[in-house]
């Protein structure tokens, strides 16, 4: 008998079953009344349910709900599950960790397994002798870049993207061009020198830096802040070559370049790091997601020369956090590297996703709905004539068990993450369901 792990959906109907539709109105009650509105939101806009499913199970690429349907999660899960859910040598260091030390004293009196972390990516850091600040969430990693480009420059201002996203603490929240109704509400709080920049869709790199150079802040910014490509924004990647000279730009001007990857990094689009497979130097790399491998870890990255701006001569702690570099999420991540690197994830991702973007593309000459495809490695991103559409489409493919994700400023990209373990023929699978819905929509 298959195992749970690879296996094709299986839902009954109706979605929420009633198990889930329980717990959702318990959720309605209960959780920042956000959510449940956005969900309603959401509903009226795509003209269809938008009820959650609730996760009970989740093991390599697949989910099982409350009612015991069975979905692929071409998520990831927001992108954690890069070595798919609940991986079993994960799940064996966080037990085997938990009955040797649950919590230790963080940075004052720090546990053997978060030492051992700290070495492994400072050695997998792109620089000799990087410094590494361990965090929880994406989010806690940016803000320690955003506090250490203060630190080494002296200056607050930050050089941003139109459409980036680095999560929604304070910090990154102020330098977010995903999505101007986040900020409205906090502006008072948030830093008043942040500078946005076009993020290039298409076109010569010559004119995606002048454009940079053109959005380029009167008031010497400290920092610039950049995803390799837009994952939240949309799945937009700039031609090739932009972060080198974004990073160049950065340089001549004195600003640090802090790169976000907490998305693309460890493997997804092939490479451990986007920026530096692309010619880029960063000072700064941002990473998270996949990297606890289903437990939140975060980190910063650092070039030891910037990094030693946190050498304060008064040996003041600046910046530390009770959980950071917790024994047992330590313990994961280090397990998920292990993974990562055994099973050649990395390659894997371009091994199977670069076939799977070409089956997704052939589908384009048949839909008029679909107006762009793009991608790279295991992230892929099918632009649909309206985020009405993508909310409908990312509706009827979850009826059918697919798990996928509305991205763009407009959700107007479906957004397709699998895990970088994924069978191939549940891609193949995939696309079928999708060229189904497609038709069955434009047939409306
Ligand atoms: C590129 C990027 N940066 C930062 C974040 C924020 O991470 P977190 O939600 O863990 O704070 C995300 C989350 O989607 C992301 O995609």
């Amino acid at each position: 008998m298959s195992h749970l792990g690879q296996l094709p959906p299986a839902v009954g109907a109706p979605l929420p079953g009633p198990r889930a539709e329980g717990l959702v109105e318990t959720l309605a009650k209960t959780e920042c009344p956000a959510f449940t509105t956005r969900r309603a939101r959401r509903s009226e806009q795509a003209g269809a349910p938008h009820d959650p499913i609730v996760w009970a199970e989740a093991q390599g690429a697949n989910v099982v709900d409350a009612d015991g349907n069975r979905f692929v999660d071409l998520t990831a899960g927001f992108g954690v599950a890069a070595i798919g859910h609940g991986h079993p040598r994960v799940v064996a260091a966080i037990e085997a960790q938990a009955r040797r030390l649950l919590h230790a004293l963080g940075d004052l009196h720090p546990s053997d397994v978060k030492i051992e972390l700290l070495a492994r990516l400072s050695a997998l850091s792109p620089w000799d002798g990087g410094r590494v600040v361990l965090a929880l969430g994406g989010a806690d990693a940016v803000e320690a870049a955003l506090k250490t480009a203060v630190l080494a420059t002296g200056r607050p201002g930050v050089v941003a993207f139109e459409g980036g996203y680095h999560g929604l603490s304070h910090g990154p929240l102020a330098a977010c061009g995903y999505s101007e109704a986040f900020r409205a509400p906090f502006r008072a709080q948030l830093n008043p020198h942040v500078t946005f920049a076009p993020f290039p869709r298409d076109g010569s790199l010559t004119e995606a830096l002048s454009a940079v150079e053109r959005a380029w802040p009167d008031e010497a910014p400290g920092a610039v802040l950049i995803e390799p490509l837009l994952g939240r924004g949309g799945v937009v990647l700039p031609p090739k070559g932009f972060l080198k000279g974004v990073g160049e730009i950065a340089r001549r001007a004195g600003a640090l370049l802090i790169v976000d990857e907490i998305f693309t990094g460890f493997g997804r689009t092939g490479a451990r790091f986007r920026s530096v497979a692309d010619g880029a130097d960063p000072d700064l790399i941002c990473v998270g997601k996949a990297l606890g491998g289903g437990l939140p870890v975060s980190a910063l990255l650092g070039r030891p020369e910037v990094m030693a701006a946190w050498g304060d001569p008064d040996g003041a702690a600046l910046h530390t956090g009770t959980f950071f570099g917790n024994p047992v999420t330590s313990a994961a991540a280090l397990a998920a590297l292990d993974v990562l690197e055994d099973e050649g994830l990395a390659e894997r991702a371009l091994r199977v996703g670069t076939p799977f973007l070409t089956r997704l593309a052939e589908l384009a000459p048949r839909h008029a709905s679909i107006v762009d495809v793009r991608g790279v490695g295991l992230l892929a991103g099918i632009e649909l004539e309206s985020g009405e559409l993508t909310l409908r489409i990312v509706r009827r493919l979850l009826e059918r068990g697919y798990l996928t994700l509305p991205a763009g400023q407009n959700a107007e990209v479906l957004q397709v993450v699998p895990p970088l373990t994924i069978d191939p023929a549940l891609l193949e699978a995939f696309v079928v369901a999708l060229d189904e819905v497609l038709a069955a929509e434009g047939a409306r």
